[in-house]
């Protein structure tokens, strides 16, 4: 069914025939296409299609689940706007659109479907504020820090947000004990970056960096969320190094017309102590309350605001006449824990930023202006979404039945994971005749991610799968007892969270 926001906007029509020959001159003469293969090196992509398809890898890899990269060509393309900064360039200007890189002109890009989200940010007419005007009627990709759908193709994001591809030699790097890469690192849960190098080199010559992540609190957490939070922890022990948690109450608050401040900041409350829950110690980790320590964040924050021109801001998020102006100020929040640091101890060291790849729009701002202010750019690691468990998008919060919850109860996680899209055939004699395929299934990227660290383990899944000697029903079954098990230790240590829970915060 076609709702009123699937419309296209009169404007977006008359952006489509004055841009459509910009487009045409600035992509006309490229189509080739670079990808990262499992190693994170560069190759062509019928080199990928061999590689991740067809090839010999033993693990179904989260990207190749469930359709074709695809963005919906009927989107229109925005105005290109003016900005004065390299770094925060957007999709028009991005390190992505340099010769190398750009796509086949005839391909509808990212930023037409980022952009879009925000055709209508608090719009006055009443239509959903977190819908993307041209929702995906198929699988197609939204990725923008607001808004997360269809099938991710990570490949493409590191092509047109300009980051880097993780490689081998820099995971190695990252890691103290290069012989045992984490998890999260081997496979490639981490993909992508931008000044993990630099980072690095400083660090060996003595400047230490400081980790900073956050979380936006518009709801209860769920375990895509304690993705990369689990890799904080271990990069947190295994340098030793603060951690800066940003609870963003305010953020909420302003790009949601449906929330209010009270259940926002009660949410930042509940969010802390699934994050305390992991094992964060409170000596080295500081948790922002955005709308409580505003004061301490307040002076950095009008630094950097100062110093990004609107024009900039909307050509990175893509903000529009009807944008509350609370919305357009509020990057500038989130770019301030990259440089509380030396406010608080006095020493000038970067920050290292993990977290999913949606939030990059904020670090290119950030990074345009942090050498004025005397700081170090920051740098990022970005990861994959966890997937959801119905067909294609990441798990999202407001799909509630295709996301466990840590506070879901065992019931209520059976029958979630019992719902989930999977691989498998229609009927048991058929699938144990062609086997499955792990590659599109839901639950198969739920051991891939967090619930099968054994390699071997994992890889014989697989195959019994694809065999067809592993029905669905049991696959779901030793999910369902791993993940309520972990669910209900986390809860333990949750529940413990909320006596020391002030040792926490920023202001302590
Ligand atoms: N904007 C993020 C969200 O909506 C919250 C956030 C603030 C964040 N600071 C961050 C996320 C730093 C990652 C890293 O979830």
């Amino acid at each position: 069914m076609k709702s009123k926001r699937h419309r296209k906007s009169p404007r977006n029509k008359l952006g489509t025939l004055l841009f459509r020959p910009l487009r045409f001159l600035f992509g006309a003469h490229v189509n080739r296409q670079l990808k990262i293969n499992r190693e994170g090196s560069l190759c062509l992509q019928f080199v990928l299609t061999a590689t991740v398809h067809h090839g010999k890898s033993h693990l179904a890899i989260p990207e190749s689940r469930n359709g074709q990269p695809c963005l919906n060509p009927k989107q229109k393309k925005q105005p290109k706007t003016q900005t004065a900064n390299p770094e925060s360039r957007n999709f028009y200007h991005s390190e992505s659109l340099n010769k190398k890189n750009r796509t086949n002109p005839n391909q509808p890009t990212l930023e037409k479907t980022y952009m879009t989200r925000h055709a209508s940010p608090n719009r006055k007419d009443g239509e959903n504020n977190t819908a993307n005007q041209n929702a995906p009627e198929n699988n197609e990709m939204v990725v923008t820090p607001w808004e997360v759908k269809g099938k991710v193709d990570y490949e493409r994001l590191i092509r047109e947000f300009g980051t880097q591809p993780l490689t081998t030699q820099l995971l190695e790097r990252l890691e103290k004990h290069p012989d045992k890469l984490h998890l999260q690192l081997e496979r490639r849960i981490f993909f992508s970056h931008r000044d993990l190098d630099t980072v690095l080199d400083l660090y060996d010559k003595g400047v230490k960096f400081v980790l900073y992540t956050g979380r936006g609190p518009s709801g209860p957490v769920h375990i895509g969320h304690l993705v990369p939070w689990i890799f904080t922890l271990h990069l947190q022990q295994e340098y030793d190094t603060r951690l800066y948690f940003q609870l963003t109450d305010d953020e909420k608050f302003l790009v949601d017309d449906e929330a209010n401040l009270g259940e926002t900041s009660k949410y930042s409350y509940e969010n802390a102590l699934d994050l305390i829950a992991l094992g964060f110690k409170p000596e080295n980790t500081f948790i922002i309350y955005d709308t409580q320590d505003i004061d301490l964040l307040y002076d950095i924050t009008l630094e950097v605001a100062k110093r990004i021109t609107y024009s900039t801001a909307r050509s990175s998020f893509g903000f529009q006449d009807s944008t509350n102006i609370g919305w357009v100020f509020w990057p500038a929040i989130q770019a301030a824990p990259c440089f509380i640091h030396k406010k608080l101890t006095g020493e000038n060291v970067p920050a290292l930023i993990p977290a999913a790849i949606d939030q990059d729009p904020y670090w290119r701002v950030t990074r345009d202006v942090a050498q004025k202010l005397g700081y170090y750019k920051p740098a990022q690691i970005h990861n994959r979404f966890l997937p959801g468990l119905g067909v294609g998008g990441k798990m999202s919060a407001s799909m509630p039945e295709t996301c466990i919850f840590t506070m879901d109860p065992p019931e209520v996680v059976k029958k979630k994971i019992w719902n989930a899209f999977t691989g498998g055939k229609g009927t048991a004699a058929e699938q144990r005749k062609t086997g499955a395929d792990p590659t599109v299934c839901s639950i198969f990227q739920y051991y891939f991610y967090l619930f099968e660290e054994d390699n071997v383990k994992l890889a014989e899944r697989e195959r019994r799968c694809r065999a067809g000697e592993l029905l669905c029903g049991e696959c779901k079954k030793d999910l369902t007892e791993k993940l309520n098990k972990f669910l209900e230790q986390h809860r333990e240590r949750r529940e413990k969270a909320k006596d020391v829970i002030d040792q926490y915060g920023i202001k302590r």
